[in-house]
């Protein structure tokens, strides 16, 4: 069927911001013609290679004939408007001309406010979840849950919401020790310990990723994954997750840019570990919470719950994740051996967001 605005464009205006520069990349990707224009330039759309047309200012008398002779000669039909006030103004202005221009989505204003308004159904969504996990502790409030979750969607990584929330509320009834977590990727689930840690008073976060092809090959998985793992910048990995870590308390946290196991040498040691500020951390050597997330092969989880589960707090939870896991069974394997072989260790045991959880007697 024919697109009916096949032959004609869409102006962004006024092209002046990020949300601009991400609609005039999108639109390109999927053919859409777009038109730039502001009253100042711009150099992000420079670099983009967009070409700016300068329209006067919205206030300026000469703005409506400017702008009708930009429709016409560019044949408009469509207006993308990253600026509330400009949106309100253009609102007006197209009912005002009785001009057959599209106007985009909603305002930047009314989108903030849909989007907290989702987020905040998330988090409602969610709150059961993680109390249902905290077993009666006190836990964290639906305001602290949409935070967390916000944060948590601006890392990449892998945590989906259902596991987040679990770790929500199993870490309100944590020991006080060190927090672990063995694969970090870009820092989606470390930044939930790290906030999680410093609101239950639960002591230093250890983070551990080596950020290297040859570990995050997982021998055991089809072939589709191993390709994805090839894409990976590891430099950009590990710049990306210590930028992502900025704000989050970086005083109480020291990353090990290395496996699990060689980690492991230098945990036992019990020395401190520098953070990324310098500061040293001191661990008790004594583990509270443990989220396990490196490699999944069987062999490489085995070995990670051998080596970190000789150092648990009796009460302290495990996070197995991909526990249930499409790419191979490494994880369920693992887990299943903890809860048949070792039984009397496990206190409570649940899976949600695919993660197996255990909550250890020792
Ligand atoms: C599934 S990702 C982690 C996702 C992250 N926890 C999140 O929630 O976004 C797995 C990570 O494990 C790391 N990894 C692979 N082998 C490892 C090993 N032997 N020790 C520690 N980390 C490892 C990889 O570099 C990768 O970043």
């Amino acid at each position: 069927m024919k697109n009916p605005n096949e032959n004609c464009a869409t102006l962004i205006f006024p092209a002046v911001n990020q949300t601009a520069v991400e609609y005039l990349k999108a639109a390109r990707d999927r053919g859409e013609q777009v038109v730039c224009a502001a009253s100042v330039a711009n150099d992000e759309i420079a670099a983009e290679g967009g070409e700016l047309h300068r329209l006067p200012s919205i206030y300026d008398e000469d703005f409506a004939r400017s702008f009708l002779s930009l429709v016409g000669e560019q044949s408009i039909c469509r207006l993308f408007c990253p600026v509330s006030t400009v949106y309100a103004f253009m609102a007006q202005f197209i009912s005002a001309h009785r001009l057959e221009i599209k106007l985009i989505g909603q305002s930047p204003v009314r989108q903030q406010i849909e989007q907290y308004r989702q987020l905040k159904m998330r988090a409602r969504r969610l709150l059961p979840l993680v109390e249902l996990c905290a077993e009666g502790t006190p836990t964290l409030s639906l305001l602290e849950v949409g935070g967390i979750l916000r944060q948590a969607s601006l890392i990449y990584g892998e945590s989906n919401d259902d596991k987040l929330a679990a770790m929500m509320g199993v870490s309100s009834s944590a020991p006080a020790g060190d927090v672990v977590e063995i694969g970090s990727l870009m820092g989606r689930s470390a930044f939930v310990l790290l906030f999680l840690a410093w609101r239950h008073g639960i002591g230093p976060v250890l983070t551990i990723d080596p950020w290297r092809a040859a570990d995050c090959i997982q021998r055991e998985s089809p072939d589709a994954l191993q390709t994805v793992t090839d894409e990976w910048d590891y430099e950009i990995l590990s710049e990306g997750f210590m930028v992502n870590m900025v704000p989050f308390r970086t005083d109480d946290h020291a990353h090990l840019r290395l496996t699990s196991e060689e980690a492991f040498n230098v945990y036992a040691r019990e020395e401190p570990i520098l953070s990324s500020m310098g500061r040293p951390i001191a661990y008790s050597g004594k583990i509270a919470v443990i989220h396990i997330d490196g490699n999944h092969d069987y062999d490489c989880v085995k070995k990670d719950c051998e080596l970190w589960l000789g150092r648990i707090l009796p009460g302290a939870w495990l996070i197995l994740d991909d526990y249930i896991w499409a790419h191979g069974d490494g994880p369920f394997r693992a887990g299943n051996e903890l809860l048949h072989d070792q039984p009397d260790r496990v206190e409570r045991a649940f899976v949600c967001g695919k993660a197996l959880f255990v909550k250890l007697r020792y």
